[in-house]
């Protein structure tokens, strides 16, 4: 059994009061959700504060981004190791922002993913294609190939006990949601994938989908065979509505 796993991805929002009071209202409901798994990934610079008010809660917290490098003349950089300082147990790994804003390939977000592994952090590698791949009918060789850079530098048992997480790009943060079934497809094929390798990392595998989910859209998405939770941007700000997709997960 796959346990869901519910994360909120804030990007680059809120304050430290507005960070305060977000965690405040996650913790506050979290009685209700019994049997997915959350977490929370702030700005690097409200990680302190995730860790003082969600330490021994349930609640588990991680970085949005790390460098690949362990130390060093890197100005700007957040490592693995600096990230596990702070009680992070996830962090993510190849965001689409990553990709397209930072221009992070393939081959990067793999040494990244390598880093976040030998420090023991749990990367969420982010996969998905862009709307004219999607227009293509890519979409498959696209998330393949962003798979196979990983296993290729990694091997396909650093995939062991990570966190895969489909996001297509047109679905961020753009209101379009992917449709149960097409989201459910690309999972399916996610999970084929990996069992071309392994079929118990395959069938262990949490793949998340992420891409405008919101309490209206959650509960028939969460419902797909393949799909074992949420990757959550906007919706996560809110600690209401961040707190109804994670008990649409239960
Ligand atoms: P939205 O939920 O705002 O579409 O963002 C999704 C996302 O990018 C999560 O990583």
């Amino acid at each position: 059994m796959r346990q869901p796993l519910v994360a909120g991805n804030w990007k680059l929002n809120g304050s430290l009061a507005s960070t305060k009071e977000l965690l405040a209202g996650i913790k506050a409901g979290l009685a209700e959700v019994v049997n997915a798994e959350v977490a929370v990934c702030p700005p690097y610079i409200f990680i302190p504060e995730a860790q003082a008010q969600l330490a021994g809660s349930s609640v588990a917290w991680g970085g949005q981004n790390l460098s690949a490098e362990t130390s060093g003349a890197f100005t700007g950089e957040i490592s693995a190791s600096m990230l596990r300082d702070f009680g992070c147990k996830y962090v993510l790994v190849g965001h689409s922002e990553r990709r397209t804003l930072y221009g992070e390939d393939s081959a990067l977000v793999a040494k990244k993913f390598a880093a976040a592994k030998e420090a023991g952090l749990i990367p969420i590698l982010c996969v998905g294609e862009a709307l004219e791949e999607r227009q293509q009918g890519i979409t498959e060789d696209i998330v393949a190939g962003q798979l196979a850079t990983v296993i290729d530098q990694s091997g396909i048992t650093a995939l062991d006990g990570a966190v895969i997480a489909y996001e297509p790009v047109w679905a961020i943060g753009t209101g379009m949601t992917a449709t149960p079934e097409q989201a459910q497809a690309v999972h399916a094929y996610i999970r084929s994938q990996l069992a071309q390798h392994d079929n118990a990392i395959a069938g262990d595998m949490r793949i998340l989908y992420g891409g405008s989910m919101k309490p209206e859209n959650a509960v028939e998405l969460l419902a797909q065979d393949d799909i074992d939770g949420g990757l959550i941007g906007g919706a996560a700000l809110n600690a209401e509505n961040f707190l109804s997709i994670c008990k649409a997960a239960n």
